[in-house]
């Protein structure tokens, strides 16, 4: 990567700011081997996508295949570790009074990388809860037998089977989550969004919010997004490399 040059402009913001919000997206961890929802799947699912497999619909038609889908993710994602994006963001947290990172990533990285304050909009590949009332699951076997598991369990409670609790196509965020990125993205200093290709409502609204607010938005990619025309700054490149350059910019 050529040297990136931080705009001073976005260092002194940054250098000024109380409050920030970090908007990620899969492209964060992809620097840690997790894969991204639009790149081409690989293997096993390399004939299915992404919306055919992570949706209510597609668990009901063929809960062993979607299952095993996600078995195969938490494997993945049981072996991924931090990058230098994730822990630029943990160390920002330390630097500036309020950092709050919002997240559509499921992959738990950001709290693997000592982040606190993170809200995860699209929940955690790592939990389970039943598909008709939503009661956790907690499987009394260790992580290796559970994601060896070839079928859903069924739930203890009431019988029905066992779905890893990220929301699907077609459900509602959880609402406190969502509501409190909204609330939060209204009264930041600065907004960072980073590594999503802001396509997947209601997320990819969060940072035309900021900016209608007022809020500076910086988005850093590797590709032009909806939102690169209008943010106030733009950093192409991978967030592994940019990030730590930028959180070193206020040093
Ligand atoms: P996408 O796969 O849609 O987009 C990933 C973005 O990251 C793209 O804009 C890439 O250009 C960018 N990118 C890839 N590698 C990068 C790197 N090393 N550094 C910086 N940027 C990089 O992932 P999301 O935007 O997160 O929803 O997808 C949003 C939602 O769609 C996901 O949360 C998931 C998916 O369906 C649900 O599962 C509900």
């Amino acid at each position: 990567m050529e040297k990136l040059v931080v705009p001073s402009e976005l260092t002194r913001l940054l250098k000024n700011a109380k409050r920030v919000v970090v908007l990620t997206g899969a492209g964060i961890s992809a620097e840690s081997g997790v894969p991204t929802f639009r790149d081409a799947q690989t293997g096993l699912w390399e004939n299915y996508s992404a919306e055919e497999l992570a949706t209510p619909q597609a668990f009901q038609r063929n809960p062993s295949l979607v299952w095993q889908w996600y078995q195969q993710r938490r494997r993945m994602v049981s072996q991924a570790k931090p990058n230098p994006g994730h822990e630029a963001l943990a160390k920002l947290q330390e630097m500036i009074e309020e950092v709050a990172i919002v997240t559509q990533n499921v992959d738990g990285l950001h709290h693997a990388a000592g982040s606190e304050e993170v809200i995860e909009l699209h929940g955690n590949i790592m939990a389970s809860r039943c598909f008709d009332h939503g009661h956790d699951f907690e499987y009394s076997v260790s992580d290796e037998e559970f994601w060896a598991l070839d079928e859903p369990p069924t739930c203890d409670v009431c019988g029905s089977l066992v779905r890893p609790t990220v929301v699907w196509f077609g459900e509602a965020l959880p609402l406190t989550a969502l509501e409190r990125a909204y609330e939060l993205v209204s009264k930041a200093d600065l907004v960072l969004s980073v590594g999503t290709s802001t396509l997947v409502q209601p997320a990819a609204s969060l940072p035309f919010e900021a900016l209608a607010a007022g809020v500076p938005v910086v988005e850093i990619n590797l590709h032009p997004t909806p939102l690169s025309d209008q943010a106030s700054f733009l950093l192409q490149g991978k967030s592994g490399e940019v990030l730590p350059v930028l959180v070193n910019s206020l040093s």
